[in-house]
């Protein structure tokens, strides 16, 4: 058993500091190295398809170019996500959803999966999810966040069962107040709240967890804080980092 003060450590992207963000080769990282949770980020392409990458379109982390939203499933996945990032990555893939739901359901893993729907409001994307995430039995341990706080209601409206999380870079006054009215559950927060001396109270009514955490002496002031949890690009100092302490 992995002992720790309770703040549990999120690969950012899986481990993104030293594998390409978003492919198979970072979330495996991420769980070799013993991280408690994977953040990843959503979009669906023009057949329908839940596919993980950050950007809306595929320019900055394969070999193509373009909006997701214009791409069948089969165009993402003839594209190259890892030679961006390094040559040593070269062939690495765009990753479906349901393939890294396929992966994660026999690990004891959180997964954070953020709906990048902020930008492009991707009609059905909340029902593809969730329907996904109920057939693979992961409603407990999977959490649907989104900088878009309308989809995160209409989430809660289909699905009482999973939880969401408002993410936010906003500085909120008594920010419980607002995640509890869209029925959200947690708050993730950027650095700079998360460091300000307001974080502590939110802590005490929901948790709280922090993106994106790379530095050591912030991971350790977080983690006296005992916040939620820390998202980080880099999962396996966070962990050494943890059990320094
Ligand atoms: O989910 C936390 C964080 O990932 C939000 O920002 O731009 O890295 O997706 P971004
Ligand atoms: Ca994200």
């Amino acid at each position: 058993m992995n002992l720790h003060n309770g703040t549990l450590i999120f690969a950012h992207r899986g481990a993104s500091g030293t594998h390409p963000e978003n492919t198979m080769t970072s979330f495996e990282k991420a769980y070799e190295v013993g991280s408690e949770g994977i953040e990843l980020d959503v979009h669906l392409t023009k057949d329908g398809e839940v596919v993980v990458l950050h950007d809306e379109k595929v320019d900055r982390t394969t070999d193509g170019t373009g909006f997701v939203q214009d791409k069948t499933e089969k165009e993402m996945k003839q594209l190259d996500a890892g030679v961006w990032f390094s040559q040593k990555y070269k062939g690495e893939k765009i990753p479906t959803l349901q393939e890294v739901l396929e992966w994660i359901s026999n690990k004891s893993m959180r997964l954070n999966i953020e709906l990048k729907n902020d930008l492009i409001p991707y009609k059905g994307l909340e029902e593809k999810v969730i329907q996904m995430v109920h057939n693979y039995g992961l409603s407990d341990s999977v959490i649907l966040s989104s900088f878009n706080h309308y989809s995160l209601v209409k989430v809660n409206q289909i699905s009482g069962e999973i939880k969401t999380a408002v993410l936010t870079t906003d500085i909120l006054y008594q920010p419980w107040h607002y995640v509890k009215s869209l029925g959200a559950s947690a708050l993730h927060c950027s650095r700079s709240y998360a460091l300000s001396n307001m974080v502590a109270e939110a802590q005490k009514y929901i948790p709280v967890r922090a993106f994106t955490i790379n530095d050591e002496t912030e991971m350790k002031e977080l983690l006296a804080k005992r916040l939620s949890a820390l998202m980080t690009d880099f999962p396996e100092r966070a962990i050494k980092v943890r059990s320094s302490l």
